[in-house]
């Protein structure tokens, strides 16, 4: 069914304005074991891909999992990651080598992250508890795994970043956190044979969905953004 240009306000959505909500928005990594109401995600889901696409392909599908498919998934996925497996990526994420200039962006955030869960720069070993929580989908009620078709380039990806940015928005607007999981996409086969997904389905990322934890440090992580002058210039 499509969806109304404008959808009717929603009763459950808290008053915000934009930059609230994108002010506000960071990613959460613990979450309250309290499912979201039934029909929480479709509505959701059907607000982000009002996002614009190029020709209006609306790329990208998102697939829930859930029960045992949820837990048989993040089992094979630490187990690859503990046995130090390695699959070729269905698409390059980061620059390769990371410039000087990004590797700090990437480090910054990192420290973020493992500041907030106290965990010191040498413990390799609480560093990878923390990277494996990924492969749980950070305990989230909701745990999503995104696919873009083969045939798309780098548009398509854009276009489903929007949307992936759109469902952040539409879920904080109603009061619930979550975080994109680019680490699934470091075993994009072993995550399509587990599912059941074609050859052409490219894994792009996983992502979380939930009520935040206001207890967990984890949830502290705050990270910074480089100054406007740094990627914004006017030419006249
Ligand atoms: C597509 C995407 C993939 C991400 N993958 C991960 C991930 O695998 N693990 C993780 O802890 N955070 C992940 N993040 C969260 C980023 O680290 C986070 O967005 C960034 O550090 C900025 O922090 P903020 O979202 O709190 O503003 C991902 C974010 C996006 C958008």
């Amino acid at each position: 069914m499509a969806l109304p240009l404008r959808p009717e306000p929603v009763e459950s959505v808290l008053p915000c304005n934009f930059a609230a909500l994108a002010g506000d928005r960071r990613s959460v990594r613990a979450f309250q074991d309290r499912p979201l109401p039934a029909g929480t995600l479709e509505r959701l889901l059907q607000l982000a891909r009002r996002a614009p696409s190029g020709a209006n392909l609306q790329p990208g599908r998102f697939i829930q999992i859930e029960g045992g498919i949820r837990g048989r998934l993040s089992s094979a996925l630490v187990e690859a990651c503990r046995d130090g497996r390695q699959e070729p990526e269905d698409y390059g994420y980061f620059p390769q080598p990371m410039p000087m200039s990004l590797r700090r962006r990437q480090v910054a955030a990192a420290q973020a992250l493992y500041r907030a869960v106290g965990v010191a720069r040498e413990d390799r070993a609480g560093r990878d508890r923390q990277f494996e929580r990924n492969f749980f989908f950070f305990d989230a009620p909701v745990a999503l795994i995104v696919t873009i078709d083969r045939e798309f380039g780098a548009g398509g990806y854009m276009d489903l970043g929007m949307t992936l940015y759109g469902l952040m928005l539409a879920a904080q607007a109603e009061g619930l956190a979550s975080c994109g999981i680019g680490a699934l996409a470091s075993y994009p086969g072993l995550i399509r044979r587990t599912l059941g997904l074609g050859e052409r389905d490219c894994i792009v990322c996983g992502m979380a969905i939930g009520y935040a934890d206001p207890q967990a440090p984890v949830n502290e992580t705050v990270t910074t953004r480089c100054e406007l002058d740094e990627y914004f210039t006017r030419l006249r």
